[in-house]
C-alpha cells in the first residue's frame, strides 16, 4: 500500500479557506482517491476537547505559551488518531489548519519564541510534514470584513485587532517563502477562481 498524501491549508481569518477545503476533497473524491477531511485544532475526539478549551472564553484567557501547547497537546492527539493512520492506510488526509497556524498566530502574531515552537513541532509532528501547504493570503480588511459579514467575529482570534493580523499575514508569508512545501493562494478572488487555482497547485505538485 502506498503512503497517501497530506495536504494543509493555512491563511488568516475570512480567506475562503474552509470551502476551498471541501472543495479540494470533492475533487479527489472524483478521482476515485480516498481522502480524509480534517481541521486543527481538533480532527479527533480529544483534540475536539482541546479545541473548545483553546478558542472559547476572552482573548487573554491563555498565555502564549499555554496556547502553544494546548495546540500541540491536541495535535498530537490528530496525528496519532487521524492523521497518521489515515496516511499509512494510503488514503489521502486534506486538512482546515496545521502547525504553521501555530507559528504564525502564537509565534509571530503572540510572541512565542520560534525554538520553542520549532522544538515541538519536531517532537509531536516529526517527519509527518505535510506533503503540500496552500497558504491562502488576503489584504487584512478584506478577510476581516468577510469574517464579520458572516457573522464570524466569534472565536478569540478573530476580536484580536487589525495589528496582530497584519503581522499574522506577514508570517505567513515569511513561513512559506522559507518552506518548499508551501504554494501562495491569492484568495482575493471569486471563489471558483480561487478553486481553479487552489487545483492548479494541487496538480502540479502531488498528481
Ligand atoms: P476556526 O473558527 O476554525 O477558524 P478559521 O475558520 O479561520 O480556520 O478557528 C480556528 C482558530 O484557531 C483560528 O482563529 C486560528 C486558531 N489556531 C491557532 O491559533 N493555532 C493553531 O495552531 C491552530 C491550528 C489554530
Amino acid at each position: 500500500m502506498t503512503q497517501g498524501r497530506f495536504i494543509t491549508f493555512e491563511g488568516g481569518e475570512g480567506t475562503g479557506k474552509s470551502t476551498q477545503v471541501a472543495r479540494l476533497v470533492e475533487r479527489l473524491r472524483a478521482r476515485d482517491l480516498e481522502v480524509v477531511q480534517t481541521r486543527e485544532p481538533g480532527g479527533s475526539q480529544g483534540a475536539e476537547e482541546i479545541r473548545n478549551l483553546a478558542l472559547n472564553g476572552d482573548a487573554g484567557r491563555w498565555s502564549p505559551m499555554t496556547e502553544t501547547l494546548l495546540m500541540f497537546a491536541a495535535r498530537s492527539d490528530h496525528l496519532e488518531r487521524t492523521v497518521r493512520p489515515a496516511l499509512e492506510a494510503g488514503r489521502w488526509v486534506v486538512c482546515d489548519r496545521f502547525a504553521d497556524s501555530s507559528r504564525a498566530y502564537q509565534g509571530v502574531g503572540g510572541g512565542t519564541p520560534a525554538d520553542f515552537i520549532e522544538a515541538l513541532d519536531a517532537a509531536v509532528v516529526g517527519v509527518t510534514q505535510p506533503d503540500l501547504t496552500l497558504v491562502f493570503d488576503l489584504p487584512v480588511e478584506v478577510g476581516l470584513e468577510r469574517a464579520f459579514g458572516r457573522g464570524l467575529f466569534e472565536t478569540r482570534f478573530e476580536s484580536k485587532g487589525l495589528a496582530f493580523h497584519e503581522r499574522l499575514r506577514r508570517g505567513f508569508l515569511e513561513i512559506a517563502r522559507t518552506h518548499d512545501r508551501c504554494v501562495v493562494i491569492d484568495a482575493d478572488g471569486d471563489m471558483d477562481t480561487v478553486t481553479e487555482r487552489v487545483w492548479a497547485a494541487v496538480q502540479g505538485r502531488l498528481l
